[in-house]
């Protein structure tokens, strides 16, 4: 038996924000309390006040892991994850082969529990020709669905309606959506080759993946649901138009629509192509101040539900490419905590609303088996931050396969100091324990 007792640290939990101690028996949330008892634990560990919140679950990542390897894998995106305090990913299908059959499912899931340091879960990717693979699915195989209804990385688009509607019809399952209308993005596209031939400047990214092609395809997903009652999950919105399409009136766990928003959206704005160019091309695009700040604002009031990274790695060699060659996505599964307690600490969101959003929420929107709560009995994932350790994001500390982050060169003035996995020190003072105790999600379903 293994204990471990964290003393005095500042508890971000559940709305609060308390000084306390826990401990930690082999996997599981023992105690939490006052002041604990140090004998009762064979390791203590002093948190100094430091801020102690739950593992952050991100609900959206591509690990790139089987047949895109040379971007990232399972073992090398899910090492920088645990060292950015995201203690579960759910990952997406976009990978080759793409993850359509419970077989390909099944054989991620086998790779993660080899090599993955933190605890996983999959999307199903929906095509235009897998619903009867779907309908096999069991409801607690796997996170969710996943459909891309504009295309991405993979070519996975689901433009067929009929079937789109047979899926939503056919699944209980927390269906997600990449959103964008193709049609809208090929009329701006065919606009933009018509001025600027093959040298589109990065700049109408945001008008040819525009407002126009976010708001078309999320409001026909969200006319799809209301009609078939399926459970909505709308990933990665990217404009304020959209955030209007969505509830605050009731709680997440009555919700049937819900939405998530990616760091990215909340950090980066269109004046920012200038100096970071291709490096945040991302799909659906950064787009303006006024979409970022009303991003903001339904973050806060909660018609947005969950805040996750889309980590998408791709080379540099990649990245760097013209425009129209290089492919959307960036890595930031490592540096979405440390940025967004930069945003805390400029006073746009609360430690507690963090966590609500970042480790809470996907928990409750997942149905995900005691995790994403400081609870006595849960498994204890948690994460130690301090609010101040400065760093600065370069080439010695980046994890990323890919080696490069849209956040390089930037000063995060917190820091992740401890990660725990299922109650092991996976993570502590800038290094990745080898050892690894990592689960496949199990779902309340
Ligand atoms: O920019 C993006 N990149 N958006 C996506 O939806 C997919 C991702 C990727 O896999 O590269």
């Amino acid at each position: 038996m293994n204990r471990t007792l964290i003393k005095n640290a500042t508890i971000v939990n559940e709305s609060e924000k308390f000084e306390g101690d826990v401990l930690i028996q082999d996997e599981i949330i023992l105690e939490i309390g006052a002041s604990i008892n140090p004998e009762k634990a064979n390791l203590v560990i002093d948190a100094g006040g430091k801020i102690l919140m739950p593992g952050v679950i991100d609900d959206q990542v591509h690990f790139r892991e089987p047949g895109l390897t040379h971007k990232g894998n399972i073992e090398s995106e899910s090492r920088a994850a645990i060292a950015g305090g995201v203690t579960t990913f759910i990952e997406q299908p976009n990978t080759n082969p793409q993850t359509v059959t419970i077989d390909r499912l099944e054989e991620k899931m086998m790779i993660a529990a080899n090599s993955s340091y933190a605890n996983y879960s999959f999307m199903f990717g929906g095509t235009n020709d897998n619903l009867e693979e779907l309908k096999k699915l069991d409801r607690n195989a796997c996170a969710g669905v996943k459909l891309f209804l504009g295309s991405s990385t993979g070519n996975m688009l689901v433009d067929n309606e009929a079937v789109l509607e047979k899926i939503f019809s056919n699944t209980d399952m927390v269906i997600s959506t990449h959103c964008e209308d193709e049609g809208t993005i090929r009329t701006n596209l065919e606009q933009f080759k018509a001025k600027y031939g093959e040298d589109i400047p990065i700049s109408a990214h945001p008008l040819i993946r525009s407002e126009a092609a976010c708001y078309l395809s999320s409001s026909k997903a969200i006319k799809l649901a209301e009609k078939t009652g399926a459970r909505l999950h709308v990933f990665h919105v990217s404009t304020a138009l959209e955030t209007k399409l969505f509830r605050n009136d009731i709680p997440l766990e009555k919700k049937k629509i819900t939405a998530e928003v990616c760091t990215h959206h909340l950090w980066f704005s269109d004046k920012d192509y200038e100096e970071k160019g291709t490096l945040i091309k991302w799909n659906p695009a950064v787009k303006t101040e006024a979409d970022r700040e009303g991003l903001w604002e339904a973050l806060l009031d909660d018609r947005i539900d969950i805040l996750a990274t889309d980590h998408a790695p791709h080379t540099l060699e990649e990245k760097q490419n013209k425009y129209l060659q290089a492919p959307s996505g960036g890595p930031l599964v490592q540096h979405t905590l440390p940025a967004l307690l930069e945003k805390h600490k400029e006073g746009k969101i609360s430690l507690e609303k963090l966590v609500q959003k970042m480790c809470h929420n996907p928990a409750i929107l997942f149905n995900i088996h005691k995790r994403g709560y400081i609870r006595e009995g849960y498994f204890a994932d948690l994460v130690l931050v301090d609010l101040n350790d400065p760093w600065t994001v370069s080439g010695e500390n980046i994890l990323y396969k890919c080696g490069w982050s849209p956040f390089e060169g930037t000063t995060f003035s917190s820091a992740i100091s401890h990660t725990f996995v299922n109650g092991h020190l996976a993570y502590s003072k800038g290094k990745v324990d080898p050892g690894r105790n990592v689960k496949r999600l199990t779902f309340d379903r």
